[in-house]
């Protein structure tokens, strides 16, 4: 049971660093589109720089921004030139019909694929063996579209298992807690939370009422 962090923030990216938990980041397009305006290959090396400083060797992905396969890969060995020094690097290449022979061919040329944008479970099991090291099922979109997004990662762990299927499967598009306890529970290996998640899953009334209480019942009984 992996939590990645689904951001390119900074400072998110630290307070999770900090706290011990993180085991893997995800980036996409939308993501560093939040981020203020700045070159992009800078912003990618500095999460890199604060990762390592903070003493984590973890998956990071970074997702190219082109719909066409060829400029595809040529952004692929891009992005390996100038973040290639980071050993972990993935790059997150969407699922689709010619993009199986982009995640082929980057396997060919040992670069790590996170295959994203899967709605189902024809996609990922091709992703899969098209070469993709993850497959990214998104959880959230999945059920806009009436699915159950639940059975999807379900099935999808059931094939992986049953074939010893080198790919790990990474959900995201995660809108609820709730979201994250069902994603592990129907198989997920990974799940990539955006930060705003991450406080509120510690966090419980009854802790601090618990909590509360000790504190306030061994002072009375020190005075
Ligand atoms: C996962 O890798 C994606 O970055 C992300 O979870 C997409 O989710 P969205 O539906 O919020 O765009």
């Amino acid at each position: 049971m992996k939590i990645f962090v689904d951001s390119a923030n900074l400072v998110e990216i630290e307070e999770a660093l900090e706290r011990g938990f993180p085991s893997g980041i995800t980036t996409n397009p939308s993501i560093l589109a939040k981020e203020e305006k700045a070159d992009f290959r800078e912003h990618i090396n500095k999460i890199i720089e604060l990762v390592q400083r903070s003493g984590y060797d973890i998956p990071l992905s970074v997702e190219v921004f082109s719909t066409r396969p060829e400029e595809m890969i040529t952004q692929a060995e891009d992005f390996v030139r100038h973040f290639g020094h980071y050993p972990q690097l993935n790059v997150k290449i969407p699922v689709g019909w010619d993009e199986l022979a982009v995640i082929r061919e980057l396997r060919l040329r040992g670069i790590r694929v996170n295959c994203t944008c899967c709605m189902s479970y024809g996609q990922a099991v091709m992703a899969a063996a098209a070469g993709a090291n993850y497959v990214s099922l998104f959880y959230g979109r999945i059920r806009d579209i009436g699915y159950d997004a639940a059975s999807v990662v379900r099935e999808v762990r059931a094939t992986f298992r049953e074939r010893n299927t080198p790919c790990e499967i990474i959900v995201g598009s995660i809108r609820h807690i709730a979201d994250i306890s069902e994603s592990f529970q129907a198989g997920a290996d990974i799940v990539t939370v955006p930060a705003k998640f991450f406080r509120p899953m510690v966090s419980h009334p009854k802790t601090d009422e618990a909590v509360r209480q000790f504190v306030t019942d061994f002072q009375k009984w020190m005075q």
